[in-house]
């Protein structure tokens, strides 16, 4: 596997893939990979010819007081997993080669990014956007494969993509999970024991509401107590939000059926601040 740093090298090794008819499988990360991160590597290596990974902690998606600086690190290991799962380049861009001084344009997505998360982090998606669409235009990937972990995310970017004509096909990865049932984030790294079992609280509350939508409830404020409340019986959790709404428009329902999804953010332990979402019932056509 190929390190490269600089985005000029980046661009001129996608073109030479291009140039011999081999497809890029692109898989953008912050590092500190997990299950989640290889889960998505895995899976653009069985789609594309070449895979390219980057790791960079972006700094523009992190507002004041978030865990920028003390966002989990480890290079070495990054390095090895990617190399182990097949991935042909990992690019690591330095900041400053990400955002030169003087640079003034940014990419935002409004509406979309206005509910769930981006309510509580304001500046967070044009973050994210803008870096997104850089790291499109340096790798110049055929397709781009993210985690629905975060679902807001990969709806977002498929909104970018679609209003900006970026030739870059999305792909959505299930969300992978330990064994019992934490969907898997580089931020459970800050969970000590007690946090860890308070944590369970979200996917435990998922799958609270998806058992009771599947044995014929249908009403929203029902379902947001029940998951309220088995989120509360936990230790140290503070909600953020509880949402159910439209998997393609995010905006709230009142009703639940296939299209409606159900996402979460709970502080733990006051600082921790973890997602997760699921379906509520068996969706009609997946978003792949
Ligand atoms: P990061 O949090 O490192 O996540 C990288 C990719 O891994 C994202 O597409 C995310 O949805 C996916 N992912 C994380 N945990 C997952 C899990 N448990 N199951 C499935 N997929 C999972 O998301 C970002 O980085 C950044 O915002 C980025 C897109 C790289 C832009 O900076």
């Amino acid at each position: 596997m190929e390190i490269i740093r600089d985005p000029a090298e980046m661009t001129a090794w996608s073109k030479k893939q291009h140039v011999v008819g081999d497809t890029i499988g692109f898989v953008p990360t912050m590092g500190f990979f997990h299950e989640g991160h290889l889960g998505l590597m895995r899976l653009a290596g069985q789609r594309s010819d070449r895979v390219v990974v980057s790791l960079f902690v972006n700094p523009t998606q992190f507002g004041p007081g978030e865990d920028l600086s003390s966002y989990p690190r480890d290079f070495e290991r990054d390095q090895e997993l990617a190399d182990k799962v097949g991935a042909d380049v990992l690019f690591v861009p330095e900041t400053e080669a990400m955002y030169p001084k003087g640079a003034q344009t940014t990419v935002s997505v409004r509406g979309l990014t206005e509910h769930l998360c981006g309510a509580d982090r304001p500046g967070h998606f044009a973050g994210v956007t803008t870096v997104v669409s850089k790291l499109f235009n340096i790798v110049c990937p055929d397709e781009a494969v993210f985690g629905q972990k975060d679902f807001q995310q990969l709806v977002v970017i498929r909104r970018m993509c679609t209003d900006l004509n970026f030739p870059v096909h999305i792909v959505a990865h299930p969300i992978v999970r330990e064994d019992d049932g934490l969907a898997m984030s580089s931020r459970n790294a800050y969970l000590d024991a007690s946090m860890r079992e308070s944590a369970l609280s979200l996917s435990k509350s998922i799958a609270l509401a998806q058992k009771k939508v599947a044995a014929g409830e249908r009403d929203v404020d029902t379902l947001a107590a029940a998951v309220r409340m088995l989120i509360d019986s936990y230790s140290g959790t503070t909600i953020d939000y509880i949402s159910f709404f439209n998997q393609s428009t995010l905006e709230p329902v009142s009703h639940i059926d296939e299209t409606t999804v159900l996402a979460l953010a709970v502080k733990i332990g006051g600082k921790v601040r973890l997602i997760d979402n699921g379906y509520l019932m068996e969706p009609l056509q997946n978003q792949d």
